[in-house]
């Protein structure tokens, strides 16, 4: 096995989707070569493009030094056919494929039959690693690293370890998303949604209740959101926060609201309203917003902008505090 994250230098991504492309990217922008795997041929044949124009935009925001085309270059699609032969020759692995168990258990099984000690890395939105890493001979190279979409842009990692999880692993792990420009954050006890998705859960339970109830419009939200708590939050954190407000005002607080925030256990009826209308958001042309006439790429395309603007910002802000 792998003593040292620097000893890493060719990486499989196993799933060329949404998230895939942008784990691919992210390795190889930091000098890495990416073997991007999937078992369509059509998703392989768009992904190198995609890469590339995400990367031009990367540049436009001088975000990195190096030409585009030389980064997509350590990138090599591969079909999941020729999947036995590429892992033989990889330091390390992540399997993004769909969030379903069975799948991702035989994925990381074949793994296991094929190169007996490399480090295994799912991106896994909702399972744990103990029960993904169930039956495998050495569950302790298995560990979980979420990423964020969009993955080129978005910083942070969530690093969750399984029962039996290696220290080794999770070292290397750690020490490989430093190394690729991420910021680790390590969940330090197995449970569903880790950190980050428990916190957005709580704000959409809420946010679905302000909606169904009338007190305030899609529109009005988003823009309360970001001109208040989304603006602070990229540099101020809700503990530094928290010592801002002052926390006995915050106990204070907290003892009046919490008794009358929302607990419901199932989603909003009004979203659930949208799913089965078959308003799903900018891929079928409709959510909360109207994108009809725009294709899903303009409309992503122009979100990733405003966040390559932030992300400038937040490099800058970063170095500064160092
Ligand atoms: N989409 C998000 O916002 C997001 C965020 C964080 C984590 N995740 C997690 O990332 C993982 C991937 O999600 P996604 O949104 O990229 O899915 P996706 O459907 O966009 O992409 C999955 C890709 O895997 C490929 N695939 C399926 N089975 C495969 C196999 N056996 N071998 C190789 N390739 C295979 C599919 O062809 C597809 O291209 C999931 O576990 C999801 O929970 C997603």
């Amino acid at each position: 096995m792998i003593k040292d994250s620097n000893q890493i230098n060719n990486i499989a991504v196993i799933g060329a989707g949404t998230m895939g492309i942008g784990i691919a990217q992210n390795f190889a922008q930091a000098g890495i070569s990416v073997k991007l795997v999937d078992v369509l041929s059509e998703k392989l044949a768009s992904s190198l493009d995609q890469i590339e124009s995400n990367l031009r935009v990367f540049q436009e925001f001088h975000l990195i030094q190096e030409d585009p085309h030389d980064i997509v270059s350590r990138i090599s699609p591969a079909l999941f056919s020729e999947f036995g032969k590429i892992l033989g020759k990889c330091d390390y692995v992540v399997e993004t494929i769909p969030e379903i168990l069975e799948e991702k258990k035989t994925i990381l099984k074949n793994i296991e039959q094929i190169n007996e000690d490399i480090i295994i890395s799912s991106n896994t939105g909702s399972f744990q690693v103990t029960e993904l890493a169930q039956g495998m001979k050495n569950p302790g190279r298995v560990i979980g690293v979420h990423y964020f979409n969009p993955a080129h842009i978005i910083p942070a990692v969530e690093i969750h370890a399984g029962e039996k999880t290696s220290p080794e692993t999770l070292e290397i792990t750690r020490n490989l998303m430093v190394r690729v420009g991420k910021i680790p954050v390590l969940v330090r006890k197995e449970l569903p949604g880790f950190i980050i998705n428990r916190l957005t859960g709580a704000l959409e339970r809420e946010i679905g209740f302000l909606l169904d109830e009338g007190v305030v419009t899609p529109e009005d939200l988003d823009a309360a959101i970001k001109a208040s708590i989304g603006f602070r939050l990229a540099c101020l954190g809700p503990m530094e926060t928290e010592d801002m407000i002052g926390l006995d005002t915050s106990v204070r607080v907290s003892r009046r609201l919490f008794k009358v925030l929302n607990n419901a256990t199932e989603p909003s009826p009004e979203l659930v309203s949208r799913v089965n209308q078959g308003m799903l958001g900018v891929k079928s042309g409709k959510g909360w917003y109207d994108y009809t006439g725009k294709s899903m790429a303009t409309v992503l395309d122009s979100q990733n902008k405003k966040l390559l603007r932030q992300l400038y910002l937040f490099n800058m802000l970063n170095k500064k505090s160092e």
